[in-house]
């Protein structure tokens, strides 16, 4: 049994600029040790104060008890603006209200299964591609963004990733993380409101292209509903609820604005999941020969009723999510003084909230560091389930997907393993975060047909 690679902590006491140099590397080598340890932290330099908060109480006290009290830090949007316009990733109060109002019931229970077929499709047509690439070493987060950027794509709008619009789409968000990372060093590390805030030119023009090209999606899709043509997918279901408050719909500049960030959120975030979880089963072949037999069941029941037989594929994958949780940190803003743990909060500090530490925290998780389905069987991991874990967020916030993602990862890692032996095939990877959490040299394994 191997254990799950962690990146190595930075020693306990470095200097500002130090930490500003190897936060800008990665953010999760940046921290020390004892975050995994300790249930808060003061981060305190010149310019601003952050706490990170690892206390189960106080992460539901932000999340959960009090979301109003603790907006998304402003800062956090910088890189992403001229992406994500007003998009519900970004936005807060009454604004951020309304837009959930329109776009939750688009993910309820029910509609999962309506978007089942789909996913089922995606998730063959990765297969396929996959079964072209038997026996030599693959990079294989190449393949996971490909497979839930098609998931996306034939959710939402009813096309596959090969769709001409779709692919483009693909290439330039490529393009746009490329110049300009989600988890840009604002976010966490507030500058000085005065310092102006430069996006490269190579930034915006990669922001423009993609709206430019959702625009054309959405726009067709609106002509589509106009003449009662459009199929029942995702996009037509946000684009024709209105808000039960006000009757309003979104705006088409809106919608381009969501639909922006269910790409954005929804196939990076799944992408890196499903990676690191075929990684974790290369390197538990007993894990992974309990699940390819489990699999066996996709080949009589190809319904939405199947996910319920795929149990231990559902463990793995919420085990992957605790050990490589795809969105590591998040950050919170305090709007009023507060006091933690008999400490001052002031109005406008940092409150960091890390999901990476939370999930590894030595004094919460029995084995905080191997990799175990199981324990979600245990009383420690119901417990830990229950208060210690957040991959998704938690409260008012949590991601709208997080249903979505729970089928699609189970359903293609069975779909995977059911055709596929894994093996690893290259250097152990070493977890930094980006834009998500993901391999600083890609994730390298060896696929062979069964
Ligand atoms: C394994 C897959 C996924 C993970 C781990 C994940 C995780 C998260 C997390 C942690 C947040 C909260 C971020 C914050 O508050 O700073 C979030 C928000 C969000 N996610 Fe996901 N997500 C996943 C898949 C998806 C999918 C498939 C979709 C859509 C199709 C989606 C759409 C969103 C949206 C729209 C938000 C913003 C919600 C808001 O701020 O109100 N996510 N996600």
């Amino acid at each position: 049994m191997t254990t799950p690679p962690k990146p190595a902590a930075r020693a306990e006491r470095v200097s500002l600029w130090r930490y500003v140099r190897l936060f800008r590397q990665d953010i999760l080598s940046a921290q020390p040790a004892r975050l995994y340890r300790a249930w808060m932290a003061e981060f305190r330099t010149p310019f601003f104060r952050s706490f990170l908060v690892n206390q189960p109480e106080l992460v539901k006290t932000v999340l959960k008890d009090r979301p109003d009290d603790f907006p998304k830090s402003g800062r956090v949007s910088e890189g992403l603006r001229p992406l994500l316009g007003e998009s519900v990733f970004l936005t807060n109060g009454a604004q951020w209200k309304r837009q959930r109002r329109i776009i939750d019931p688009a993910f309820e229970g029910g509609r999962l299964k309506d978007t089942f077929p789909a996913m089922w499709a995606a998730a063959e047509a990765c297969v396929a591609r996959l079964a072209t690439r038997t026996d030599a070493p693959i990079e294989i987060e190449e393949e996971t963004s490909h497979a839930a950027a098609d998931v996306i794509f034939r959710t939402l709008f009813s096309i596959p990733i090969e769709h001409e619009i779709a692919a483009e789409t693909f290439t330039r968000f490529r393009d746009y993380q490329r110049s300009s990372p989600i988890l840009n060093i604002a976010a966490f590390i507030p500058l000085p409101r005065w310092l102006p805030r430069f996006h490269s030119r190579r930034t915006k023009t990669a922001a423009r292209d993609i709206r430019a090209l959702i625009a054309r999606l959405t726009g067709d899709r609106q002509a589509m509903i106009a003449d009662g043509t459009a199929p029942d997918d995702l996009a037509t279901k946000i684009m024709t609820t209105p808000d039960p408050e006000t009757g309003a719909r979104f705006t088409t500049e809106e919608m381009v604005d969501q639909v922006a960030i269910f790409f954005l959120a929804g196939h990076e975030t799944s992408a890196s999941a499903l990676a690191w979880t075929l990684y974790l089963m290369a390197t538990h072949p007993d894990w992974q020969e309990r699940l390819a037999e489990e699999a066996q069941a996709l080949d009589t029941d190809q319904g939405f009723s199947v996910m319920a037989k795929l149990k231990l594929s559902r463990d793995t994958f919420r085990e992957a999510l605790r050990l490589y949780p795809p969105v590591p940190m998040m950050v919170r803003e305090a709007s009023c003084p507060e006091r933690f743990r008999d400490r001052d909060v002031p109005k406008g500090a940092q409150i960091v909230l890390s999901p990476w530490h939370l999930h590894r925290h030595e004094r919460l998780w029995d084995n905080p560091d191997g990799f175990d389905p199981a324990r979600y069987q245990s009383d420690n991991g119901r417990r830990c389930m229950r208060e210690a874990y957040v991959p998704f967020s938690a409260g008012a916030r949590v991601c709208p997907g997080a249903g979505f993602a729970m089928v699609e990862g189970p359903l293609i890692l069975s779909m995977i393993l059911r055709r596929f032996r894994i093996e690893p095939a290259g250097e152990v990877p070493v977890p930094v975060a980006h834009l998500t959490v993901r391999s600083q040299a890609g994730i390298w394994l060896r696929l062979v047909r069964r």
